[in-house]
């Protein structure tokens, strides 16, 4: 690790945000090349059945149409036999479009009409009509749960629901406290600013290459060249920049294989964007029905942890997330039964969305510990403390680090917990009822395989190269922090190149792993480099480096030195002139320490506080504070690393009180698919949101002591909100998202 860190640490801007905001900053529907064509997508209006008859004459008659593709025309892709999975992360059989006659969800892709220009494409697709014979769809989980099932085969680096320890249901039958109740969230759906693209500019000589909105240039690559059987020097995809993703983008979405498909078959560039509308019908956050069962002793120590839940997933495929995991791992308790089940339903596979699993499952548990901490008759975050672990029980393992305990002090101080009047409707301010609530949150702490390649010129100037994404994270920042502090230079003369499949390889942008591994895959190529400049240096006739080891030695104003005494060395330049290079470059990988993690877990740790107003007469709910405390290892960049967390903060009050996928349950339609109609935090529900990082050393997680902060920000808020609701009305509610309509139903709740 640098010791003498002055770009580590410090609060440095994006280096991407003046092309960002000046708008040079190319997206993947932002590239143009003269005469490309345009597709659009038609829409199926059914959510299952069969395509009975589908006429495209009137669209292949509009001006400018080049083609309409349907399941009749498409071209030939990869087979598939139904076990046969695409190279995608997540693993699985993604849908592909315009395979059969058979409609799996609504909006599903019918046709892709070509034409010389979007509105050309767009006015001829509204002329092509379909008939289908429809069937029932099953689209309400209420009614499903009774058919859910274990999933057969366990998603790919997903781990299963723990098995049972200890004996819970006796523990729980024979425990002085206990509370036990059921949870119901709604599906979430992405909606990034940026929507899914693809640009497809095809060569003569068949080569293509593609700006794709995706969260791994080369995951996107690899699935083209599975589908459409090319090979991988003749596809490179790049995605330079990144709207947002949130882990809507981990997978290829149709948008790509449309382009791809229609670019080879008609030998010319081609662009396919989503309209705002088809991103309601992908990737969402599964809905789940949730039980916690928690009992307690007469001083609130944890007696037995029940979670079961039952979670959405498609009809055609078992998709999968960690939901009941954290109940076992959250507090000490030797007696858990965590019970993970799917049921299907007639909708598109759901996916990961931001702290996939984490969201939906540590919120029913955080508001479960919130019930039993009334129950006990202590405070809610004394119940925690109580209950505090220093292992995982869940695996059995040691914890790498676990500040959780200076997130709680820390958090609570900030926010003033301990002027809290515990009892509901105690605190009040002119109309309003005032409540505060709490939660703890946890994620995942991963080290992923990845490789980087690092550039010093004789100019002073460094290049960092590797196939990892800046999702809107601030990569391409933090991997410039990383290499500058390593060869002693300002960020500015750092050039980070990313987004390309090209570039040395890494895997997709996601699970909040990215700086920790990218950045230590950069900081060993950065180490490599050294060590290369110092052999060089070495054989320079009396180099006063001759007994020098690679840990002795720092770069340091342009020379390499020994770090005891920095007038002991040589200059850079004249170690390159030694050996007539002009620059010198070295690949540095780095992958998870497999020995380690036989007897280690890491996870980020985070304790939220939240303040509500409720005006009594109208139920008008508003979050006036959230105080996020949060201990992830080191920080590169406090800047950046804020806003993850306010932006998770803020993704997280739209789960607690405003986003829901409504479903017609009739017909299986998804009726709010608009940002008018689905309703997401805007500027004036956000108020105040202070961001903690606490101290917290950790020399095992990552090789720069990184956590990562893509996700913690979004776990614990939505409970820490329905708490807070708790606490100024008396009422609970496990129903998400909060609306006003639960708020004021029950006219106990608010006289
Ligand atoms: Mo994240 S939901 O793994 O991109």
């Amino acid at each position: 690790m640098n010791t003498l860190s002055r770009s580590v640490g410090s609060p440095v801007s994006r280096v991407d945000g003046p092309l960002k905001v000046s708008g040079q900053a190319k997206y993947a529907a932002e590239h143009f090349e003269p005469g490309m064509l345009h597709g659009y997508v038609v829409l199926s209006t059914v959510a299952k059945g069969k395509i009975a008859t589908i006429d495209v004459t009137a669209a292949e008659g509009c001006p400018g149409v080049v083609r309409v593709y349907t399941h009749l025309n498409r071209p030939k892709a990869a087979s598939r036999d139904g076990k046969w999975q695409d190279s995608v992360a997540p693993p699985g059989s993604p849908f592909r479009p315009l395979e059969s006659d058979e409609i799996q969800f609504d909006g599903q892709p019918i046709a892709l009409v070509v034409a010389d220009t979007f509105e050309n494409a767009r006015d001829a697709a509204a002329l092509v009509v379909a008939t289908y014979e429809s069937l029932e769809a099953r689209t309400d989980l209420a009614q499903e749960y009774r058919n859910s099932y274990v999933p057969p085969k366990k998603r790919s680096g997903i781990p299963a629901a723990p098995k049972p320890r200890g004996d819970a249901e006796k523990a729980y039958s024979e425990a002085a406290y206990k509370v036990s109740a059921d949870f119901r969230m709604d599906g979430e759906h992405h909606n990034a600013m940026e929507l899914f693209a693809s640009t497809v500019f095809w060569e003569a000589n068949g080569q293509l290459t593609i700006h794709d909105k995706t969260q791994g240039p080369q995951a996107s690559r690899d699935y083209i060249c599975n589908v459409f059987g090319l090979d991988a020097d003749d596809v490179t995809v790049k995605n330079a920049f990144v709207g947002g993703a949130f882990g809507s983008a981990l997978r290829p979405k149709y948008q790509l294989f449309l382009a791809v498909m229609a670019s080879i078959d008609l030998k010319r560039s081609i662009k396919v964007e989503m309209t705002r509308r088809e991103m309601f019908y992908l990737t969402w956050r599964p809905s789940t029905i949730q039980t916690v069962s928690l009992a307690a002793d007469e001083h609130g120590i944890l007696q037995a942890v029940m979670h079961h839940a039952v979670q959405a997933t498609s009809t055609y495929e078992d998709y999968q997330e960690v939901v009941v995991n954290w109940s076992g791992l959250a507090y000490k308790c030797d007696n858990a039964k965590l019970t993970y089940e799917l049921a299907k339903l007639d909708l598109s596979t759901p996916g990961d969305m931001r702290a996939p699993g984490a969201a939906t499952g540590v919120a029913a548990l955080e508001v479960a510990m919130d019930e039993l901490a009334y129950e006990v008759g202590i405070d809610p975050l004394e119940l925690r403390i109580r209950n505090f672990v220093h292992r995982d029980q869940d695996n059995d393992k040691q914890l790498t680090s676990k500040a959780l305990h200076s997130c709680y002090r820390e958090g609570a101080d900030a926010f003033g917990w301990s002027k809290r009047d515990p009892a509901p409707r105690s605190m009040r301010e002119g109309n309003d009822l005032v409540g505060w609530g709490m939660a703890t949150g946890f994620w995942d702490a991963m080290l992923m395989a990845a490789e980087a390649e690092v550039r010093y010129s004789a100019d002073g100037k460094v290049t960092v190269s590797a196939a990892a994404s800046d999702i809107g994270t601030g990569t391409y920042t933090i991997l410039a922090q990383v290499a500058a502090d390593e060869f002693d230079v300002p960020v500015d003369d750092v050039t980070v190149l990313i987004g390309d499949s090209t570039l040395p390889t890494t895997g997709v942008a996601g699970g909040s792993w990215t700086a920790a591994s990218s950045g230590s895959a950069v900081d060993a190529a950065c180490k490599a480099v050294r060590k290369t400049l110092l052999s060089q240096a070495q054989e320079i006739e009396s180099s006063p480096l001759a007994k020098a080891s690679v840990e002795e030695v720092r770069i340091r104003d342009g020379r390499l030195v020994l770090d005891t005494n920095s007038q002991i060395g040589v200059s850079l330049a004249d170690i390159l002139a030694s050996k007539q290079m002009s620059s010198i470059s070295e690949a540095g990988k780095v992958g998870p320490d497999l020995v380690q993690m036989m007897s280690f877990k890491s996870y980020t740790h985070s304790a939220v506080f939240v303040e509500v107003k409720i005006d009594e007469e109208l139920g008008v709910l508003r979050v006036t504070r959230v105080v996020s405390a949060i201990a992830a290892g080191k920080i590169l960049n406090p800047k950046t690393a804020r806003s993850q967390i306010l932006g998770g903060v803020v993704m997280a009050l739209g789960m607690a009180l405003h986003e829901e996928g409504m479903i017609d349950h009739r017909t299986g339609r998804i009726i709010n698919h608009n940002l008018a109609e689905y309703h997401i935090p805007a500027h004036a529900d956000i108020e105040r949101i202070d961001v903690i990082f606490v101290d917290e050393h950790d020399d095992k997680v990552s090789p720069i002591g990184v956590k990562g902060l893509g996700e913690i920000g979004v776990v614990g808020v939505a409970a820490a909100v329905s708490n807070a609701v708790f606490h100024a009305t008396g009422k609970r509610i496990r129903d998400f998202p909060i609306t006003i309509d639960k708020i004021i139903i029950d006219k106990d709740a608010l006289q």
